[in-house]
């Protein structure tokens, strides 16, 4: 949902900022913009602004010739990529946006909830608007503080940004630079990220920390309603009230190769591909002493102790990590033997659910700064719930605020459609209900063990997956073109069915369901023809057969069948045109594979349909506004 960078330092922050809205594309590519305070003294504009509609290459190919000949100077600015919210992606609704007279340019990650309000007051006042956007009247109320005879901020851009923000209801993470402090970017956020990265002589805000990778490794991660001002050689953070503060800063160690393409075509087939080492990085970082351990921070005896008190699990989240809480579901009444319910964060936070300090709540958020997912994480813990966070960022709001994190070691994941943050949710979800599972004594040690050494062996039957990768490959391309295509499958795998959907509907834009299989004949079979492609997921040995009487069913009304299977025996060979083996594995662990040829297959569709499934249409990565 937009990224928003800025830059100070001593070197020319245009490409520095550039480079960094390249980082974060995947929030938003409807238009780009930047905006640099001019260092040529006698120049008409104080303020550079250039910005265009579409992806930052064409912001790039507009400013070439103007690089070239070294016409865009300046050492402190701010940049800009953006996903339309309020007002078309155009040239006009592009940000930065400025003052009238253009001596403060901000940019604006959120949504500016009472901006009509705003906007008629400042109209009032004479203010005329160039733009459609919400964050235009963030500009001109900054303004009016900056400049009014009364104003007690007169003339003082950081206090005039404290008092504008007083007046701002919604979510806001804001860079803002300002001619006469020539010296210096400001940054505020409530509700959506911001973080702040520290370098040598130069400083970085970035809505997420790849932007800022390439230069630093340590940043601040902005609090709810912190600001922070920003100078060459020091940063300063401040509360909501004003007051200066000491904010401690993290060490990432994602590094640099991780947020690039390495040699893929796209992001999204690299973080496919990536899968083994991140299920292998997120397990071996919990096994200790052959079992497992949640985390330094984390109080073991306190952890079990929730762990045997807990009546219920809660799991809410947001899109694909959803679909891992209902996987979650299945290993957690499994092992644990526990009561779960699942619910996505934006209902679950609407409906006075029914929780207490019995119930475990866990959130599932690669980004951990879902703007759903927060919300019913806060509401959960208001009503007295331990919180349990699975999240694949250091720092991120939902790590902040829960009381036990559990993180994937995904590494950073930039295409748009998740793949490998799934996975590792998965991984996660796993060890937690075995954990539960054994400290409630569901299971025994051996058990714990056996458990253990299976999902270990996952991430190297993971690879065997991608090795053979060729035949989704073949099928992907002569499929890409059906009407409808609908995943089945039975328990676990009907909660892969429903990722497996959305992974093909977002890269590929093809029209995709799933469905319990057993539903099928309760009434979607009668969309089934022959245009329509059903792709069934089959790892329970028991349900086989059953889930074979539904390939049938359909077959037999014209549909192409593949099916994604652990079966060796060649049971699936009659019923479907195209068999996909996976390994077979013990306990139920297969739903971090069978997802993968279906990942494959969505990504192989889209790029045959002629899409790009890094930046899929009308998608941002990180949903931070409602
Ligand atoms: C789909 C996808 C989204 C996210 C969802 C939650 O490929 O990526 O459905 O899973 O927006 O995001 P997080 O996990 O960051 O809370």
């Amino acid at each position: 949902m937009c990224g928003i960078v800025g830059y100070v330092g001593e070197k020319e922050a245009t490409p520095v900022l550039i480079n960094s809205l390249k980082k974060l594309e995947y929030r938003g590519y409807d238009s780009a913009g930047i905006a640099v305070i001019n260092s040529v003294a006698d120049s008409d504009e104080s303020i550079i602004v250039r910005k265009c509609k579409g992806a930052i290459k064409f912001l790039e190919e507009k400013i070439e010739n103007e690089l070239v000949r070294n016409a865009i100077n300046g050492n402190v600015g701010i940049g800009h990529t953006r996903w339309a919210t309020h007002g078309e992606p155009s040239d006009l609704n592009a940000h930065p946006h400025t003052n009238v007279s253009g001596t403060i340019a901000i940019v604006h990650n959120g949504i500016i909830e009472n901006y009509a309000e705003l906007k008629a007051w400042l109209q009032a006042k004479g203010v005329v608007f160039k733009s459609q956007t919400d964050t235009e009247v963030i500009a001109h109320l900054l303004n009016y503080f900056y400049t009014q005879e009364d104003s007690p901020s007169k003339g003082d851009i950081f206090k005039s940004v404290q008092c504008a923000r007083q007046k701002l209801v919604g979510s806001y993470a804001l860079g803002v630079i300002c001619k006469d402090y020539p010296d210096r970017l400001i940054c505020v956020r409530k509700e959506s990220p911001l973080i702040v990265g520290l370098g040598q002589n130069e400083n970085f805000i970035a809505s997420d920390v790849p932007a800022v990778l390439e230069y630093t490794r340590d940043v601040l991660f902005l609090e709810q309603d912190e600001m922070a001002v920003l100078y060459c050689d020091h940063v300063d953070s401040y509360n909501g009230d004003g007051e200066k503060i000491i904010r401690k800063s993290f060490h990432v160690d994602w590094d640099l190769s991780s947020a690039e393409k390495g040699g893929y075509a796209h992001f999204m087939l690299k973080e496919i591909f990536e899968q083994p080492k991140a299920l292998h990085d997120t397990l071996a970082a919990h096994i200790k002493d052959g079992g497992l351990t949640f985390s330094q921070e984390i109080n073991p005896e306190e952890f079990n102790s929730m762990i045997h008190n807990a009546k219920r699990i809660v799991i809410t989240a947001c899109g694909t990590a959803y679909h891992a809480g209902m996987v979650g579901k299945y290993t957690f009444e499994k092992f644990a033997r526990i009561p779960t319910v699942v619910d996505v964060a934006s209902e679950f936070r609407y409906r006075d659910p029914i929780l207490d300090k019995n119930d475990v709540f866990i959130v599932v958020s690669q980004s951990g700064e879902t703007a759903d997912t927060l919300a019913a994480l806060r509401l959960a813990k208001s009503k007295g719930a331990k919180i349990i966070a699975i999240t694949n960022c250091v720092g991120s709001t939902v790590s902040r605020e829960s009381d036990y994190v559990i993180y994937t070691l995904a590494g950073p994941e930039i295409a748009v459609a998740s793949t490998k943050a799934y996975t590792t949710q998965l991984m996660c979800l796993y060890m937690l209900a075995i954990q539960f599972g054994f400290i409630r004594g569901e299971i025994d040690k051996d058990e714990y063990r056996k458990v253990l050494d299976a999902l270990q062996a996952v991430s190297k039957k993971a690879q065997t997956i991608l090795d053979n990768q060729t035949e989704i490959q073949k099928f992907a391309s002569m499929q890409f073109n059906k009407e409808k295509i609908f995943y089945i499958g039975r328990q676990f795998d009907s909660a892969n069915s429903l990722e497996s959907a959305l992974k093909l509907k977002e890269v590929s834009y093809m029209h995709c369901e799933a469905f319990a299989a057993g539903e099928l004949k309760h009434g979607p079979i009668a969309l089934v023809d022959k245009n329509t492609l059903v792709i069934a997921i089959a790892t329970e040995e028991a349900l086989y057969e059953k889930l074979i009487s539904n390939i049938i069913e359909v077959k037999s009304r014209g549909a192409a069948t593949m099916v994604i299977t652990n079966d060796d025996t060649g049971i699936f060979n009659e019923s479907c045109d195209s068999v996909i083996s996976i390994p077979k594995t013990d306990f139920y662990l297969e739903s971090m594979l069978s997802v993968i040829p279906a990942q494959l297959f969505a990504y192989y569709c889209s790029v045959s349909r002629g899409n790009d499934p890094d930046k899929p249409r009308n998608l941002a990565k990180s949903v931070t506004v409602e």
